[in-house]
């Protein structure tokens, strides 16, 4: 970061386990961070939490799967806080199932929480970072969106759809100083995975070379690698985090 601006940096999902961690390194970098989340009684209590921590970014709702929703948010955090120069499109959940069983439902919500909600976000924010010459778009996708997982045929379409997003849109904002990157985290110690049966999970853990599960701070040190001005020739990458987990 330059030392004559504090960029505007805004986590979607930030009251979950990585989005939370990367909240604290982006404050701890310096950055204005605005918190977006999406249930109030949960987001009480972990602003509560985060301020006994010593953490009080902004906080604004939306549900990222509606479009309309996040079109009120962003005009509000525009007016109120400034045009957003860092977008990290974290928010995202999971409904596993076998595909002989999976509803439509269970498709549908994730794909809209999990991808539509980067087109959401992105469309609002990409305008302004092209006019301003910065921006950076750090989408948190998955392994699962590089790699076959039993149970998450919703899951990895959402996720992979993430990268082809990235590459796409890398590529015609590449000469306006905006870049456009995807995460791919491993398993990581966060409730989404801890959720997974621990017989099931156990088993992916042995499938992990480095031999435990992923720390959302090394996530979050990713994201802030690529959200710095240094990071000025990275974009339409992937970047694979899952302790060789995957490895291609
Ligand atoms: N591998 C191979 N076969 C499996 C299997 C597996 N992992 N899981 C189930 N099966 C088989 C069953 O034995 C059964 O076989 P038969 O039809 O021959 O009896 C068949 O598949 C159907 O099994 P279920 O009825 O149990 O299937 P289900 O629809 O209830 O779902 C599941 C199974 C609970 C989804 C299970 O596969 C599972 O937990 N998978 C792991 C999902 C996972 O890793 N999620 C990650 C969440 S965290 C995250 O997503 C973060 C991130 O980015 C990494």
């Amino acid at each position: 970061m330059t030392k004559d601006k504090q960029y505007v940096a805004l986590v979607t999902g930030a009251t979950g386990g990585l989005g939370t961690q990367m909240v604290k390194r982006l404050m701890d970098d310096g950055y204005k961070v605005i918190a977006n989340y999406r249930t109030a009684s949960k987001a009480d209590a972990w602003k509560e939490k985060m301020a006994a921590e010593g953490y009080e970014p902004d906080m604004y709702q939306a549900d990222v799967s509606d479009y309309e929703q996040v079109g009120n948010m962003m005009e509000k955090i525009e007016s109120e806080v400034g045009p957003i120069d860092i977008l990290v499109n974290n928010a995202g959940i999971t409904r596993d199932g076998s595909f002989r069983k999976m509803t439509f439902a269970r498709w549908d919500q994730v794909l809209k929480s999990n991808l539509y909600s980067v087109f959401n976000c992105s469309r609002h924010v990409i305008n302004s970072m092209v006019a301003n010459g910065f921006g950076r778009i750090i989408n948190i996708s998955s392994v699962n969106g590089q790699r076959a997982q039993f149970g998450q045929a919703n899951y990895s379409a959402a996720k992979a759809g993430m990268h082809g997003f990235t590459k796409t849109l890398a590529v015609e904002v590449a000469k306006k100083g905006v870049t456009v990157n995807t995460i791919s985290p491993g398993y990581i110690a966060t409730d989404m995975v801890m959720a997974v049966d621990e017989g099931v999970r156990e088993q992916i853990v042995k499938g992990i070379p480095i031999g435990r599960l992923g720390g959302t701070e090394e996530i979050a040190h990713l994201v802030s690698f690529l959200a710095s001005t240094e990071a000025s020739f990275i974009t339409g990458a992937n970047y694979a985090i899952n302790g060789g987990q995957h490895v291609y």
